[in-house]
């Protein structure tokens, strides 16, 4: 048998190999209960990503398998480039994968109608991107109320979590502010606190200290740490080690592939103890 046969062989078994995970995943997520006997809020199987097609087509994510429990942050880490923004994205199921499986709190997505899957980000999922997201047209506290309303929470409760969430970040102040009023680093916060508000279990946050001095960046961390140690699962895009040394893990991206992953102790040992 020529080499190159073998290695095709290799190739189709290992693609067979890959596709039966998925399925099994999608399958066992699909059960009464779905994965009960999994403690995961999120988990990606086989993942990959390919925008465009022909010779222009770009390969953001290849066969990334993740899984995050309820108590954990996770770091992820990597160039630019590397296909940080579309783990992310199709964690919280923004877009979906070109394949493999994303669940969530024990939902495959790939079997939820656009519906359940916007009620499901919606009652889940807090997402901080990297450009924030803001309406424009809105005050701080009403970019914060509104995801609790649009879920049926009551006006007068939904501010009143809210206020609480834009003090946590410091934004006691300016509550009543516009965002384009709002400095760069106050839109993120303002981002932040929408993202975390209402006690979502899935909080994905896109370098959401980016903007910020590193006090306040450090509280945000606080923050973030706070509510995954209340039972949420976080994962955290970030450039900055002393960022990521608040996870309990770093995943390492390159080329859209895991290359690399550091658990807490070794994390520690990696960073030098910064935190
Ligand atoms: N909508 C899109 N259409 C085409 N290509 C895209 C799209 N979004 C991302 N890409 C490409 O996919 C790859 C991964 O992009 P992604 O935004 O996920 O990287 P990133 O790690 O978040 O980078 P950064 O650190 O600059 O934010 C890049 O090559 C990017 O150019
Ligand atoms: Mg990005």
């Amino acid at each position: 048998m020529s080499d190159g046969l073998r290695r095709d062989r290799r190739g189709s078994r290992d693609l067979r190999d890959v596709e039966r995970r998925i399925d099994d995943a999608a399958r066992a997520a699909s059960l009464p209960g779905g994965c009960a006997d999994s403690d995961a809020i999120v988990r990606l199987v086989g993942v990959s990503r390919v925008y465009g097609e022909g010779e222009t087509a770009v390969t953001a994510l290849v066969g990334v398998d993740l899984e995050i429990a309820a108590g954990e942050l996770v770091a992820v880490m990597g160039a630019s480039g590397s296909g940080k923004s579309t783990l992310l994205s199709i964690a919280g199921g923004l877009q979906p994968p070109s394949s493999g499986e994303v669940i969530v709190e024990g939902r495959a997505l790939s079997r939820l109608d656009a519906r359940a899957t916007a009620r499901l980000r919606r009652r889940s999922l807090g997402f901080v991107f990297q450009d924030f997201n803001l309406i424009p047209t809105l005050t701080a506290i009403e970019n914060v109320t509104l995801p609790l309303e649009l879920d049926g929470e009551s006006a007068r409760r939904a501010r009143r979590q809210a206020q609480v969430a834009l003090d946590a970040v410091g934004l006691e102040a300016k509550h009543d502010a516009y965002p384009d009023d709002l400095s760069g680093g106050q839109q993120q916060r303002i981002a932040i606190a929408r993202a975390v508000v209402g006690g979502r279990r899935l909080i994905l946050a896109d370098e959401p200290t980016g903007a910020l001095d590193s006090v306040t960046g450090e509280a945000v961390m606080r923050m973030l740490r706070a509510r995954v140690d209340d039972g949420a699962a976080a994962i955290l895009v970030t450039h900055e080690a002393r960022h990521a040394a608040w996870a309990d893990r770093i995943v390492f991206l390159r080329d859209g592939r895991i290359v690399d992953e550091s658990r807490r102790d070794s994390t520690d040992a990696l960073l030098g103890g910064i935190r």
